[in-house]
């Protein structure tokens, strides 16, 4: 039998509501079928956490992660501490500290979920955007020179290297061969002299090992545009980590809201842990009153179960989300529905238990 240990940072706000039940999910897919099994650790690492004791993760935290094969993560945020100490204190930790550098964030129109677009079939919206995870405009590198002055100056660098291009353009590629999918790239190359220009110069350059991958390459703004009047025209996309922030918030707007958006953070050669969690905050303007959406949460472990190899309980999950909506009997208000967060985690393990 398989076993998988799994960090769970529950975090704040309502992050350990969705959490509990996204674990309800995986606990009863090991009841399902026993050959595979979950080993649950609870961290209490948080914005509460750093306000007793001034860190969002202990010294050792990172040394205690490594060990896990993948991290669940609610969501980190709390009224009274900054948002970029929980952002650089733990996520980003995390995502740099284990080399996370593909973002996975699936763009799916489920059945009964509600899209805004005007009369899109399902079918049109459905493709998986690889967001650069490690460098580019979020590099960090920059300056600011004459603070203050007349004569002050900022400079934010996009730092694009070799290996970073390379890697996450490649395993666009792979997943393109394996799904037998179109590859999309959105770049800016006319805009963007350097960075851009190198960055479809590799996407050509690792085309040429996949011949069998048709590519389309796209300026973001027309992209943007596309999202919204054709999206059929993506299957896989690849993009760099500002454009794939921007526009993956555009794909969950299309695809659902924030109720239903997940995001996996890949070290592809395994050396490091992964992190799944739903893209949504803490919403602390909903905690602690059962009404937030665990879906996002729920899909997320989808992507962990694909991670892990069971491609088909990944499908199923997907399959009992979609049955929980189309029901419309079990959702919280977010979705125009009464039930609390609990209910919905029950009726999708209700659900699983059907298709299984
Ligand atoms: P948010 O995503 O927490 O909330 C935005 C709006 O969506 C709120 O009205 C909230 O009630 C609603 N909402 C979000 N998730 C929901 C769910 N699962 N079910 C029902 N309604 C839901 O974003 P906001 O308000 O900008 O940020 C709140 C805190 O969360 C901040 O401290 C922020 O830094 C943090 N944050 C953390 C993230 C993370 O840990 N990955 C990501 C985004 C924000
Ligand atoms: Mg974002």
């Amino acid at each position: 039998m398989k076993s998988h240990k799994i960090a769970v940072i529950a975090g704040d706000g309502i992050g350990p509501e969705v959490i509990g039940e996204g674990v309800k999910v995986l606990k009863a897919i090991s009841e399902l079928n026993p050959e595979i099994n979950f080993e649950f650790t609870d961290f209490p690492w948080s914005c509460e956490y750093y306000l007793k004791t001034g860190k969002m993760l202990p010294d050792d935290g990172m040394k205690i992660l490594e060990k896990f094969d993948a991290i669940y993560l609610g969501a980190v945020g709390y009224p009274g501490v900054p948002d970029h100490v929980s952002l650089w204190g733990l996520l980003l930790k995390i995502r740099k500290g284990f080399d996370q550098y593909i973002n996975l964030r699936p763009v799916k129109l489920l059945e009964g979920a509600e899209c805004p677009l005007k009369g899109v079939d399902r079918s049109r919206i459905d493709m998986i955007v690889v967001r650069e995870n490690s460098e580019g405009e979020y590099a960090g590198a920059g300056d600011w020179l004459f603070k203050g002055k007349p004569e002050e100056v900022v400079l934010q660098t996009g730092v694009f290297s070799r290996k970073g291009t390379e890697r996450v353009i490649r395993y666009a590629y792979e997943l393109a061969r394996k799904e037998g999918k179109t590859l999309t790239s959105i770049s800016k190359a006319n805009a963007l002299n350097y960075s851009m220009v190198f960055w479809d110069q590799v996407f050509e350059e690792v085309g040429k090992e996949y011949p069998e991958v048709k590519t389309y390459s796209y300026l973001v703004d027309a992209a943007c545009m596309f999202f919204v009047k054709q999206p059929e025209r993506f299957q896989i996309v690849v993009t760099s980590n500002l454009f794939g922030d921007i526009v993956t918030d555009l794909g969950a707007a299309i695809a659902g809201g924030l109720g239903l958006a997940a995001g996996a953070n890949l070290n592809p050669e395994r050396t490091y842990p992964s992190m799944f969690e739903p893209v949504h905050g803490s919403a602390p303007d909903i905690a602690g009153q059962g009404k937030a959406n665990p879906l996002a949460s729920i899909w997320s472990v989808s992507q962990m179960l694909d991670f892990f190899g069971y491609e088909s309980w990944g499908k199923a999950v997907l399959e009992a989300i979609e049955k929980v909506m189309t029901e419309k009997k079990s959702l919280t208000p977010d979705m125009g529905g009464t039930a609390k967060t609990n209910e919905v985690g029950d009726a999708v393990i209700k659900a699983l238990g059907e298709l299984a």
